[in-house]
């Protein structure tokens, strides 16, 4: 059983949670996740480890609510538990010295995003975060950003904050300034941004990898849940990712995979 020692609101449907677990904290790395069941029998739902505190045995959760299981796991409060939390899993983010770096979040992408970026900052090379989101208020971890970023650009898709707009236009900004031109991207956020962020750098030449969320049960490789082609070739995201190559994923058929079981997540969550 996994303690919850706080659980809060950071943006409509996003939860932050800190949950002990003693023995994830010292070993995770940037890029990794863990499989969260809330009771025995539930859904097995994988999360990024945005933070942890190895002194502490602590990590940190964000947790978008958006079906039955989901909502299950940010209804525990404080003081709670969760029954299982397996990891760490999958593989760690790469980091190298790459000089100017541009890591771009999309709504909730922003969480998965914020480790990664930071380790690429404790490595040495120069952040410029982008952050989007439908509006202010799904604008999340701007001033934790801003504390390792060279720069926090945010674009709303109503203007309520920052450009008004997609985060492309603050990257393309970017690609044709050869003052700012990164040398490597990393984008996470809904399938859609991460195809479009990838495609714009694709002319350009610039290393492009996205973090990719698929459905995942067993988070071992075992199941095919997970699977996504790359280069032509099926790689399972819990094992040889989440972080693939945003010019050699097939997002089509990733979306096709992620739409397939929408009907099924939608009679989950009347039944609640
Ligand atoms: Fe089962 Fe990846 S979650 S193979």
């Amino acid at each position: 059983m996994y303690e919850v020692l706080s659980n809060d609101t950071l943006a409509p449907n996003l939860h932050r949670m800190v949950v002990r677990a003693p023995r994830i904290a010292p070993a995770r790395k940037a890029g990794q996740f863990v499989i969260v069941r809330c009771e025995a029998g539930d859904e097995r739902i994988p999360l990024t480890i945005g933070d942890a505190d190895p002194a502490a045995g602590t990590i940190t959760l964000f947790i978008q609510a958006i079906g039955a299981s989901t909502k299950k796991i940010v209804a525990v409060p404080p003081g709670g538990f969760l029954r299982d939390v397996a990891g760490p899993l999958g593989m760690a983010t790469e980091i190298e010295r790459w000089g100017r770096v541009a890591c771009i979040g999309g709504g909730v992408g922003t969480a998965v995003l914020f480790p990664m970026a930071r380790a690429l900052a404790e490595e040495g090379n120069e952040v410029t975060t982008i952050i989007g989101g439908r509006a202010e208020p799904y604008i999340i971890l701007a001033d934790e950003l801003a504390a390792f970023s060279k720069e926090v650009r945010v674009t709303t898709e109503d203007g309520s904050l920052g450009r008004k707009g997609f985060v492309t236009a603050e990257l393309k900004e970017m690609l044709d300034d050869p003052e700012r031109a990164p040398q490597a991207v990393f984008a996470v956020g809904p399938v859609p941004m991460m195809r479009a962020v990838a495609e714009m750098t694709r002319p350009y030449g610039v290393k492009t990898i996205v973090s990719l969320n698929p459905i995942m049960i067993d988070g071992t490789g075992m199941c095919g849940g997970c699977r996504v082609v790359v280069d032509g070739e099926a790689r399972f995201a819990c094992v040889d990712g989440p972080e693939f190559d945003g010019h050699a994923v097939d997002f089509a058929s990733l979306t096709d995979r992620l739409t397939m079981y929408r009907d099924h997540e939608e009679q989950c969550r009347l039944a609640v």
